[in-house]
């Protein structure tokens, strides 16, 4: 019999084959709430980093088409900025493996369909980011935005991403990283481990959803090992900027 293969689900080890049901839980179970939670751990936060990814995916500001794939997209929140930051022609995909996580993108599409004039501009397809259910050399950006690290298979998300990118296609990877400032280190750790869960379970109802959130991003790997990954997966020029102290990082590669 093959051994099994094992992971880490937060700072526990687990079965490869079971953390996908794992992340799917927490997901299911914080859907409702998401992006309220987003804005209260982060302090709002979050949207400067989603703009600093939104500016670097640069969509076009003219009539070109342009074909956005935002990975493990959950409510859509990057896919709608993207869209509102470029012109007529820019459309999204967001695929995500969790239904109830969809579910809540639609529901804010549906009710911002008015406002954009444009209810064709975004789709929101179930599907795992370790096997786009997309042709090849199909998007012009493929995002993917705090969604990586709940990923089992990272190489097989980073190969995929490459796969469905046209030549000269962008990758961005937003991500929480590693805080490398003295004193801010210490504060960051006392706040996602005390502060982060009790949020969790005051707001969704669901600490240890909180918890493992929290987990997971140590256990992400440092922004240069991440790099290296992406470039084993055929992505060329990589690189990465650090963000508010290394909170976040966001990585940069190209097909070509
Ligand atoms: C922290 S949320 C990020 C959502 C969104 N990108 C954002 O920035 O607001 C992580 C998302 O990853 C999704 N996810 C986890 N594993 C996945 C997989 N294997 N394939 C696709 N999506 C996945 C979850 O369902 C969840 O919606």
């Amino acid at each position: 019999m093959a051994r099994e293969e094992w992971t880490h689900y937060g700072f526990r080890e687990v079965p490869l084959t079971e953390k996908q049901g794992m992340v799917d839980d927490v997901f299911h179970s914080v859907a409702a709430r998401y992006d309220l939670m987003n804005d209260l751990m982060s302090a709002g936060l979050h949207r400067a980093w989603k703009d600093a990814l939104v500016t670097a995916v640069n969509a076009p500001k003219t009539d070109r088409a342009f074909r956005l794939l935002d990975v493990a997209g959950g409510t859509g929140d990057i896919s709608f900025r993207v869209i509102d930051s470029g012109g007529p022609a820019v459309t999204a995909t967001v695929v995500d493996i969790n239904e109830n996580m969809l579910a809540e993108g639609k529901r804010r599409a549906e009710k911002d369909a008015h406002a954009r004039r444009r209810d064709d501009a975004i789709r929101f397809v179930e599907g795992n980011a370790e096997a786009l259910p997309f042709p090849d050399r199909h998007f012009d950006a493929v995002t993917i935005a705090f969604g990586i690290r709940n990923v089992p298979r990272i190489p097989l998300a980073l190969q995929e991403a490459h796969r469905v990118l046209r030549h000269g296609g962008h990758f961005l990877c937003l991500e929480f990283s590693s805080v490398d400032v003295p004193g801010l280190d210490k504060l960051y750790d006392l706040y996602s481990f005390n502060m982060i869960p009790a949020m969790g379970r005051a707001v969704t109802g669901d600490a240890e959803a909180y918890r493992y959130l929290v987990e997971s991003i140590r256990r992400f790997p440092k922004p240069d090992a991440f790099a290296a990954m992406m470039e084993e997966a055929g992505m060329r020029r990589v690189t990465h900027q650090r963000m508010s102290g290394g909170i976040v990082a966001l990585h940069s590669g190209w097909r070509l």
